[in-house]
């Protein structure tokens, strides 16, 4: 690590790296570099590096690379020896706890394994350690104070340590009753893509637990949710870089970001059960609540909020969810349907499965983009409802 510039990664799903890129230049960043799943980056200040940690809304994690390098011939060896080079006393203290996960870029090529790799490091941290301190860190699996990530990938070696501890898209808002919500980074990037801002009227009305409203608040407040997670919940804390009086600092400059916007947002639910859960979850989520309205209701009786406005919608999937009405052609069709009698004037996001028949939605989107979400491949179709612009070619959409 070189003590002026900040190197780091990003690590996030492939089709939300384009989104992350432009988190990172937007914030400062720089040498911002993609790569599979991740995006390197250095930043020039620790002021800097606790903001991401807020602010970054597309990444599940960072890392904190702490020693990269090219060896000769990758053996367990030749790790020990680089990482016994490795001043340990200044990056944590021997009474914390940790893990090494061992990374190898070329899973199916020989070379070393994941074990190999992490317990040449483990082994040669320890050891550093007890020639220091006479004391080493013990490794706790379950629940360790720092994770450290060691990558090799042919003969380049990067160690790191990530910097969030429990992942970025736990935002601690989620009650966690319902079957398939939406993961929190991907609700952002979706918003993100759709340019939401918080100046147009938003409507969820298949919100589940409602991350799509809780995300959106988060833009139109400008609220951060990690702001309420404790100190100890952030792995650059076990850190001796860690500066509690900067952090702090920080937060309150962020906290004093927060407005009280008047965006209206919108959800409902067929399923009461999941309405009581959105609610509990939008209590937990620090937002101001006034103009964030939840109800129960079916989509195809609802009435649209507003005479313009932008829907964001994760479809049911059907096979997640036992209650559903059937999940098939016709629920397509009748979707389409709807959107076309009472949604003129909107912009349509919905979240569909790709292994659906969605075609019978009988739209012809304007745009659409490929994620993935617990799992299952789907896909983002944006639909402009405009007078003169509607098209209804049934089975355009690919
Ligand atoms: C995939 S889940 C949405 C998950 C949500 N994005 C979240 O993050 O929790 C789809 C939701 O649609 C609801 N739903 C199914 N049919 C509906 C209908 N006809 N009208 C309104 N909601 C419906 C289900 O109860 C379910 O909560």
């Amino acid at each position: 690590m070189s003590s002026n510039r900040i190197e780091m990664i990003g690590i996030c799903s492939e089709e939300e790296k384009p989104l992350l890129l432009d988190e990172l230049l937007s914030i400062g960043a720089t040498d911002v570099i993609p790569s599979y799943k991740a995006v390197y980056f250095s930043l020039p200040s620790y002021t800097l590096f606790y903001k991401i940690h807020f602010k970054i809304k597309t990444a599940s994690k960072f890392l904190l690379i702490l020693k990269r390098s090219r060896l000769q011939s990758p053996t367990e060896s030749e790790i020990t020896s680089l990482v016994s080079s490795i001043q340990w006393k200044n990056i944590f203290d021997p009474n914390r706890t940790f893990t090494v996960e061992g990374v190898p870029a070329d899973r199916n090529q020989k070379g070393l394994s994941s074990n190999q790799i992490s317990k040449a490091v483990r082994l040669a941290m320890q050891a550093k350690f007890l020639s220091s301190y006479g004391t080493a860190p013990k490794v706790d699996l379950k629940n360790p104070n720092l994770k450290f990530v060691a990558y090799l990938s042919s003969n380049n070696f990067i160690l790191s340590v990530d910097t969030c501890g429990i992942s970025l898209h736990k935002r601690g808002y989620r009650t966690g009753h319902h079957p398939c919500p939406i993961k929190e980074t991907l609700a952002s990037s979706i918003l993100k893509i759709l340019g939401y801002d918080g100046s147009t009227v938003l409507f969820d009305p298949f919100m589940g637990s409602g991350t799509f409203l809780i995300e959106a608040g988060c833009i139109a407040q400008h609220h951060y949710p990690l702001l309420e997670r404790k100190e100890s919940e952030f792995g650059f804390s076990y850190l001796n870089l860690f500066n509690q009086e900067l952090f702090k600092k920080v937060k309150k400059q962020l906290k004093e970001e927060a407005q009280n916007q008047p965006s209206l947002i919108y959800g409902s639910d067929i399923c009461s059960r999941y309405v009581k859960e959105a609610k509990e979850n939008l209590a937990k989520s620090h937002l101001y609540l006034k103009n964030i309205h939840v109800k129960t209701d079916d989509f195809f009786s609802t009435q649209k909020p507003a005479p313009t406005g932008l829907m964001v919608s994760n479809l049911p999937y059907g096979e997640r969810l036992s209650h559903d009405q059937s999940i098939d052609a016709s629920f397509y069709k009748r979707v389409g349907d709807k959107l076309k009698k009472d949604f003129e004037n909107w912009t349509i996001a919905l979240l569909v499965a790709q292994d659906t028949p969605y075609k019978m939605i009988g739209l012809k989107p304007s745009s659409k983009y490929n994620f993935i979400n617990g799992g299952i491949k789907v896909k983002l179709l944006i639909f402009e409802m405009y007078q003169g612009s509607k098209k209804t070619s049934k089975n355009k959409a690919s």
